[in-house]
């Protein structure tokens, strides 16, 4: 099994220049949703999502050598410029977790400077986005110091691994248009340990593809999504949630390779509300959907029987719908947007966001 650990990764730290990475990294949007894990973070099925464009967080890694011989993780931590000390603590716990795989990290004072591109609490999760951004640039640093992954592939594949240790989903927001995570027969080179770029094999419909986030609520939610995936564990319907998701997968790439929009439409969906089912079914059962994003549901459904628009709906773990369709149908898709579902959202507030190119050094 593939793994990363490398005791030799240790400075001479007398000869270390101080220096920084900043890299900005998108979230994404699961169409075949991650639902239910084992292990250090490996799915119990394989995903799909699309990469995001608009929802980033952008971080900054500085680093100098210690000057004290003191092994403990040195971070300070400032997210949209203020110091934040539960999420430094996460963080620094994160970097523990992964000092066999980067050693040097503990000979080093550091310092994270982090924010999203998103308002806080508006229901994008952004540990997808937060944790590809700090594991590329744990990457970078990596290889100013020790010029060990040269190879773009190899340190895309370095990255979505370390991501993914941070939050399971972070691992496919490494790579532009979409990606997939989780060992499957139907893609040569799949794991459960990293994400794979997927950009070419999916049809370029969907290299011009929308997804307009409709808050619907940005009240903190119930039941976080570390809870819901142990829930799954009990979940009486977990192994067939499982088998399903895996066959939804051959239908779906099938789809996404062909641009067949109505069955990419008819899977988002459906995954979407099974994800959904899946929290309602759990024990104890809960429910993350509100009134209004059921009756946006029904709209975007409504107005797609009505124009035959190839517009679909997704979901997240929370409330807030995210409506997706191509390109060339955005001038009348807003007309709907603006007139039947903003009215519907939180203070009437959505996100403009689309498929995008993946992470960038800044
Ligand atoms: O990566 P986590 O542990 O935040 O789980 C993400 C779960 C979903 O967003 C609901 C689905 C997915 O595949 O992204």
């Amino acid at each position: 099994m593939l793994d990363y650990k490398n005791p030799n990764l240790i400075l001479e730290t007398s000869e270390v220049e101080p220096g920084s990475f900043t890299w900005r990294s998108p979230s994404n949007l699961a169409i075949i949703k991650y639902w239910g894990k084992h292990g250090v973070q490996l799915p119990k099925n394989p995903s799909l999502s699309l990469t995001l464009s608009s929802s980033f967080t952008d971080t900054l890694l500085e680093y100098k050598p210690k000057e004290s011989g003191d092994r403990n993780i040195s971070l300070e931590f400032t997210f949209h410029q203020e110091p934040n000390e539960p999420f430094r603590e996460k963080v620094v716990k994160f970097l523990e977790s992964v000092t066999d795989i980067f050693p040097f990290l503990r000979q080093l004072d550091l310092t994270v400077r982090t924010g999203n591109s998103f308002p806080h609490s508006s229901g994008i999760a952004s540990s997808a986005s937060a944790m590809s951004a700090l594991a590329l640039c744990l990457c970078s640093l990596e290889h100013e110091l020790f010029e060990t992954l040269e190879d773009d592939d190899e340190f895309d594949k370095k990255s979505s691994y370390v991501a993914r240790l941070g939050s399971g989903s972070a691992c496919r927001s490494i790579f532009p248009v979409a990606s997939l995570w989780g060992q499957t027969g139907e893609v040569e080179g799949s794991s459960d340990l990293f994400g794979l770029p997927m950009a070419e094999e999916v049809h370029d419909i969907f290299k011009d593809f929308h997804d307009d986030i409709m808050i619907a609520s940005t009240a903190a939610k119930s039941v976080s999504s570390r809870a819901g995936h142990s829930l799954m564990d009990s979940n009486p319907f977990a192994e067939s949630r499982y088998a399903d998701a895996k066959r939804k997968l051959h239908f779906l790439l099938e789809a996404m390779k062909k641009g067949d929009l109505e069955t990419f439409g008819r899977i988002a969906e459906n995954e979407a509300l099974t994800l959904h089912g899946l929290m309602m079914s759990s024990n104890p059962s809960y429910i993350l959907l509100k009134p209004n994003t059921l009756e946006m549901i029904e709209r975007v459904r409504r107005y797609r029987e009505e124009t035959k628009h190839p517009i679909y709906f997704s979901l997240d773990a929370g409330p807030n719908l995210h409506v997706l369709y191509p390109g060339e149908i955005i001038h009348e898709v807003r007309v709907f947007v603006d007139e039947e579902l903003k009215p519907l959202c939180e203070e009437e507030t959505y996100l403009q966001d689309w498929v995008g190119e993946g992470p960038v050094q800044v």
